[in-house]
């Protein structure tokens, strides 16, 4: 058998490789610059995987207190996002987001721009409720915050509605007031991704304040606007 002699680009190339003093591993296979799309059963076992990890949560007066965990609700495939506060009894009784009085208005608030409730996917700042319903302290929300973020990595929404001043502060920090903050569309990075967020009362101050609403429903347009832009199926 004859070996093929080196040819002089081969013994130029090794003598270059050979100068940078690096030991070069050569594969066949080739490199995926691109990420695979998610699937279903991916981002569901991510899901599962955050709950379990906020189930273990230790030291966390909410736990302790609330009846169970509050995770989700609607779909996860869905590209809208929506972030309340904690969940408060109704919704600690059925382990659901928004499902008491401030869920119903959310559920109009929705309608009202042609949205179906099942079609976006409800999340809150914190997971277990805060006992008598009183707004989670700031190291809480800090706490929550992360696994809030890990929340928004797996769902990876093309649009974000923070609603109430806790779920802007769990992103935006305590600096700012939602009274100004409010209706702006604004981007925030998380896991080298940036998301685009919008602002927006909380259904619960509503109640509370309906003379505030006429914000609540410019930013509502807003929202729409956005989705018809962006051509989003929802
Ligand atoms: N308020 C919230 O912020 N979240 C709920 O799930 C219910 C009321």
């Amino acid at each position: 058998m004859t070996v093929k002699d080196k040819n002089q680009n081969d013994i130029m190339s090794q003598e270059l490789l050979n100068s940078f003093e690096i030991d070069y591993i050569f594969e066949n296979k080739p490199i995926n610059r691109f990420k695979n799309k998610p699937t279903i059963e991916n981002i569901n076992s991510r899901l599962n995987d955050l709950k379990e990890k906020i189930e273990n949560i230790d030291n966390c007066e909410l736990k302790k207190s609330a009846k169970q965990i509050v995770f989700s609700d609607g779909s996860f495939e869905s590209s809208i996002m929506i972030v309340g506060e904690g969940p408060g009894q109704k919704e600690d009784e059925l382990g659901k987001p928004f499902v008491g009085d401030a869920g119903q208005l959310l559920n109009k608030m929705l309608e009202a721009i042609n949205i179906k409730r099942e079609n976006v996917y409800i999340t809150n700042v914190v997971n277990y409720r805060p006992p008598n319903n009183r707004k989670p302290e700031p190291s809480e929300i800090n706490r929550y915050s992360e696994f809030l973020r890990q929340h928004i990595s797996i769902i990876d929404p093309k649009i974000l509605i923070l609603m109430g001043s806790t779920a802007m502060e769990a992103l935006f920090g305590s600096k700012i007031k939602i009274s100004k903050e409010r209706g702006i569309w604004k981007e925030i990075i998380i896991n080298n991704k940036t998301y685009l967020v919008m602002i927006t009362f909380h259904p619960a101050y509503l109640l509370r304040q309906a003379d505030q609403k006429k914000y609540s429903w410019a930013d509502l347009k807003e929202i729409r606007k956005k989705i018809d832009a962006l051509n989003l199926k929802i």
